[in-house]
Order: C-alpha cells, then structure tokens, then sequence
C-alpha cells in the first residue's frame, strides 16, 4: 500500500478498541453540517440502549450572554438529561471562532481544563460525546483544534458530512488529517443539511470508492431531532458492536 493509499485506509474504531476514557469526537467537515444533530440522537440512543452516556461541547462561540436552550452545549444536556454539565464549559458570545471570540472578550480560552473536565465526565460514563467547535482543524484555542483535543484524550472520531455537493473533498481531506493524526475514524454520517442536489445520492459511494471507508451511514433530512434515532442506528452498532 502507498502512502496515499494509507491515508485513506483509516483504522475502525468501536467501543472495545477505542480508548481507556471512552470519549469519542464528534466531529465535522465544517460548520453547520449536522454535528449537534447527530451527537444528539446519538447520544439519545446511546442512553436508550442502557449506556450512560453523557454529552459535552469544550467551547461554543456566538452564544447570547444568559444560556438559552438552542445552544448547542444546552441541546446535548437535554438529549442524556445529564445534570452537568448543562452548557458549553466555555461560552463566548461573538459568533467567530472560539480564540478569535476570546480574544474579542478578553477570555483565556482553558485547554487543560477541558481535557480535565472530559476525564472527569468519562469515569462518571460509559461513553462521553464531545462536539468540537466548526471542522476537524478548525481553531478551538491558538495552540489547539479538535484534533489535539482528540489527541489528548485518546478518542476516535465520528465524522459528519453535510450531503451536498462538495462534500466529498472535504470530506477526503478530513479523513486524511485523521489518519495523518492517528485518530480512529468510527465511521462517517452523511447528514442532509439542506435541499437536496444532484450529488445527494450518489455522495456516500462516491467517498466509499474513493477512500476504501466503508463505514459510512447517511441521515435523511429529519423534521424533528428525535427522527434521527432509527437513521442513526448503523452508527450506534460501530460505536458498541
Ligand atoms: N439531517 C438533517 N435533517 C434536518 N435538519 C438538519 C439535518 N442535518 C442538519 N440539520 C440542520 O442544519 C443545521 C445545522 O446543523 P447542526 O447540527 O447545528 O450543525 P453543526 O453542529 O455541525 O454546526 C441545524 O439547523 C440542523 O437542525
Ligand atoms: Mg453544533
């Protein structure tokens, strides 16, 4: 095998191999491609299939000051019904990336203390979900993205994909930085974010092809969270079969 091919031949990641703290990454080939709405249902189905599991965002930005029940560290509390953490550990209000937000604020964005947190919750569950904030590189801190974060934990990654077109870049791309980082891929979720294009169909065995992931699942668009549950049943036999 090639080097290329390498990248693209990631290890599989289930609860058994993945990693002593049992955090997983839930993670994104950009912003707004249903990363929420997948940790959610999943989390859900997790907790439904006697797991206790819990839910957390490190930092979330463009929040309003007083927490509101659409943000996303909120929207995952609900879903596992956790008492704590209930919002994103660290909350910025302008709507940037998190260490640009921070510096607009004057906030020092607390790296070790999320990973602390995250250890924490971890020997409090079976599994502990973590949504990054934006894509798999994208900046939580000046020094850190959700690749370190990963890293440090020792957890695998669940990729989301907003099923469109282009995705299939990106999503290449992102499979290649996991496997340059040697984070576990647990599988890819095709979510449909949006109206449905000429590509929607076809993207799932067009990634497939082109880089030999054969975990790959795709989430039809849902009109409630909840509706998410059944779709998202191949991703919940990775993560525990
Ligand atoms: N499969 C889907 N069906 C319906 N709406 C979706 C779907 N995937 C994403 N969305 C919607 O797209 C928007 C962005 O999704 P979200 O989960 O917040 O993305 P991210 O967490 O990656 O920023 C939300 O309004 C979400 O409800
Ligand atoms: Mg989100």
């Amino acid at each position: 095998m090639n080097r290329e091919s390498e990248r693209n031949h990631p290890t599989p990641a289930n609860i058994t191999t993945m990693n002593k703290r049992n955090a997983i990454l839930i993670t994104g080939t950009d912003t707004g491609v249903g990363k929420t709405l997948v940790a959610r249902g999943l989390a859900r189905a997790l907790c439904e299939k006697g797991l206790k599991t819990l839910a957390v965002k490190p930092v979330e930005s463009g929040v309003a000051l007083e927490s509101s029940p659409n943000e996303d560290g909120v929207l995952l509390a609900a879903a596992t019904g956790q008492d704590h953490p209930t919002q994103a550990l660290t909350r910025l209000t302008c709507p940037v990336a998190p260490p640009v937000a921070a510096d607009r604020e004057g906030v020092e964005l607390p790296f070790e203390d999320w990973v602390r947190e995250i250890e924490v919750l971890s020997n409090q569950a079976d599994i502990v979900l973590v949504e990054g904030a934006g894509g798999f590189l994208s900046p939580l801190t000046w020094e850190a993205s959700a690749r370190d974060l990963a890293k440090r934990l020792e957890a695998p990654a669940l990729l989301v994909v907003g099923n469109r077109l282009g995705c299939v870049n990106h999503t290449l791309l992102t499979v290649e930085a996991l496997n340059r980082a040697g984070i576990p891929l647990v599988g890819i979720i095709l979510s449909a974010v949006g109206e449905e294009d000429e590509s929607f169909e076809t993207n799932a065995d067009t990634i497939r092809r082109s880089s030999s992931v054969e975990r790959i699942a795709s989430l039809p668009h849902v009109t409630d969270w909840r509706a998410s549950l059944p779709h998202l049943k191949p991703v919940l036999d990775w993560i525990t079969e």
